[in-house]
């Protein structure tokens, strides 16, 4: 930004058009003018409702600043999530960046059915959930807030500093998150003995991408590989949980499973000849995306 930002002469709104000229011209952003107002939000601290009497403003120094470290790293090719440190899942605002995956927006419908599973298991509340991989804890901690009723929510990942940032969203709950518990390791190997048996609903958006599989730059710069890669055919990490659940789970209990959708019927299949009774589900954009396998 220029010498003038810096002497309080300049608003906001100024700072708002040269934003969207800058992530324009960067040709790393589909959709600069909205990318430029969350940017904006962000730097001046406004929230959405006063944004619009907050452009008339004079920016600040500090508001400034931060901005402009904003603008150079999204021009950079950086994922606007990960520039502005937050994003939505569900009904939560969670705290994001390098060290976790961006969750995506089929996850929310991943997390969706596993809701449904609770409420068919436990119609008059309680229960018990375990979210494999929980990254940012965008999962569990989405069934910890809204139904705040379930008796135990657990939160694995082999990634001390996946679970870091799960931490920091959990602490950010408040009461809300008094249900929910977290373990670091491998799979189930994370998971204590007393919930042998005990699980109502398993769920996890494990890694699934083929190794050889070419992703987009702005995914494979920025996103860790270990939240994306699993094996040859992409299957390594959902065999592993596969093998595992049944026993973990509960009578009539369920395993929900975020894959792609060349992977489904596979695994189905795999599911169904381990003694669950499978369903496959679409996502919003009509991908399979999901199965869900109930201990039958
Ligand atoms: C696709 S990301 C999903 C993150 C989050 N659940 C979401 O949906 O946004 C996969 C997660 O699995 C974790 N992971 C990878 N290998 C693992 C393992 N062996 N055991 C447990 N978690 C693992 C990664 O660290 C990552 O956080």
């Amino acid at each position: 930004m220029s010498e003038q930002d810096l002497d309080g002469t300049v608003t906001w709104g100024a700072l708002l058009k040269e934003t969207e000229v800058l992530l324009e011209r960067s040709g790393k952003s589909d959709n600069p003018k909205t990318e430029a107002k969350w940017i904006l939000e962000e730097a001046s601290g406004a929230t959405r409702a006063e944004f619009a009497s907050a452009m008339d403003e004079l920016a600040t120094v500090r508001g400034v600043n931060h901005l402009d470290s904003m603008v150079a790293r999204r021009t950079a090719g950086e994922p606007i999530q990960y520039v502005l440190g937050n994003w939505a899942f569900r009904t939560l605002d969670l705290m994001v960046d390098q060290r976790v995956l961006i969750p995506r927006p089929e996850t929310e419908m991943l997390a969706g059915l596993a809701l449904d599973e609770l409420d068919r298991m436990r119609p008059d509340g309680g229960g018990t959930v375990v979210d494999l991989g929980t990254g940012s804890g965008a999962i569990g901690l989405s069934i910890a807030v809204e139904r705040p009723q379930v008796s135990r929510v657990l939160l694995t990942d082999a990634s001390p500093d996946a679970l870091a940032v799960a931490r920091a969203n959990l602490s950010g709950l408040g009461l809300l998150g008094r249900s929910v518990e977290i373990s670091e390791g491998s799979w189930f190997e994370a998971v204590p003995e007393r919930y042998l048996g005990e699980c109502d609903v398993i769920i996890s958006n494990p890694p699934y991408v083929p190794t050889a599989e070419t992703l987009p730059a702005s995914v494979a710069d920025w996103e860790p590989p270990s939240a994306l890669l699993a094996g040859r055919d992409g299957l390594d990490d959902l065999r592993l949980i596969m093998s595992d659940a049944y026993r973990w789970l509960r009578a009539d209990g369920a395993l929900v499973l975020e894959m792609g959708a060349e992977q489904t019927a596979g695994v189905a299949a795999e599911l169904d000849a381990l003694g669950f009774t499978t369903t496959i589900h679409a996502d919003h954009a009509g991908l399979d995306r999901a199965v869900v396998a109930r201990k039958t």
